[in-house]
């Protein structure tokens, strides 16, 4: 796959997808939206992605946030559609039925911090920097950032943060539950490649189905989620994957998953 705006890279199992626009710390145009939202797209039906590792380029962002320049003159419908971009995107990788994990290298701002949020986990370096500063610019957070920041970190931080426009630091992110870990820069992608290999090493329906459970179910009621998480269970009856785990946890040996 070639892109503008985009590297992306597959070996065994584990994609990486670089966001590459450095000379503008990698900030969210139109056009790197739209190639984010067709890569992504694509990667449900791509048999050999079992996990994705979405990044940035360079040493001092993962994302910026949404282009500035290009934004200052839209009008308030080209607004709006270019929100609704952004939103499509966020939920084509919360659909994906594969765990993304969010290399956090540098600044994570607006645009920037709401492509963290709708990934599965967030790892982030020393001198990672989260922030929803759009109040800074007269605006709001547009892909899904009033929503998915209290959902993670709780309403009353969430309100602070995006009512300051304050940016936090690594070692903040990860107190608040921001982010899973912080690791030193150099150490950040092997860091998410290992954590890939160990995920992509388990059952992958079953990987999936734990995104979907957390998914749906954090959007509903208690009821209704267990409901669907004993759905996804008794589902998990159907694949050759349980089979096998469970044969293999009983003859004592590892277990090799087929994805059936
Ligand atoms: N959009 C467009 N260009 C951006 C950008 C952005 N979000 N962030 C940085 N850049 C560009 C700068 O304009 C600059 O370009 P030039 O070299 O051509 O001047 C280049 O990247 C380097 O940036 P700085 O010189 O500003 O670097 P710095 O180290 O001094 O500061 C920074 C880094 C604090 C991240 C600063 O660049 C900054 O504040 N950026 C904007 C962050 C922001 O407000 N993001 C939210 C955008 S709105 C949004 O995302 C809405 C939404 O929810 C959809």
């Amino acid at each position: 796959m070639t892109f503008e705006n985009l590297l992306y890279d597959c070996s065994d199992g584990i994609a990486t997808v670089t966001v590459n626009r450095p000379k503008a710390l990698n900030a969210l145009n139109e056009a790197t939206l739209k190639e984010l939202l067709c890569l992504f797209t694509g990667l449900k039906d791509e048999a050999a992605v079992k996990v994705v590792i979405l990044t940035g380029a360079g040493e001092k962002a993962f994302v910026a946030g949404a282009d500035i320049a290009e934004m200052q003159p839209i009008d308030a419908v080209t607004g709006r559609q270019f929100a609704l971009l952004g939103h499509q995107l966020a939920a084509t990788i919360e659909d994906l039925p594969k765990p993304v994990i969010a290399a956090v290298n540098g600044f994570a701002l607006g645009g920037g911090c709401e492509l963290a949020l709708c990934c599965d986990i967030r790892l982030a370096s020393e001198n990672a920097r989260f922030g929803q500063p759009e109040v800074n610019l007269g605006v709001i957070p547009g892909f899904g950032g009033t929503q998915r920041l209290p959902r993670l970190i709780g309403k009353g931080l969430a309100c602070e943060l995006l009512m300051t426009g304050d940016m936090i630091n690594a070692a903040e992110a990860y107190r608040i539950g921001l982010a899973n870990k912080v690791l030193p820069a150099a150490e950040l992608l092997p860091a998410a490649g290992k954590l890939a290999v160990k995920i992509a090493s388990k059952g992958p329906i079953a990987v999936s189905f734990v995104k979907s459970a957390l998914r749906d179910g954090l959007e509903t009621d208690l009821t209704r989620a267990c409901s669907h998480e004993a759905d996804l269970f008794g589902l998990c009856f159907a694949t050759a994957d349980q089979k096998e785990g469970m044969l293999a946890f009983l003859e004592k040996r590892p277990a090799k998953f087929a994805g059936k």
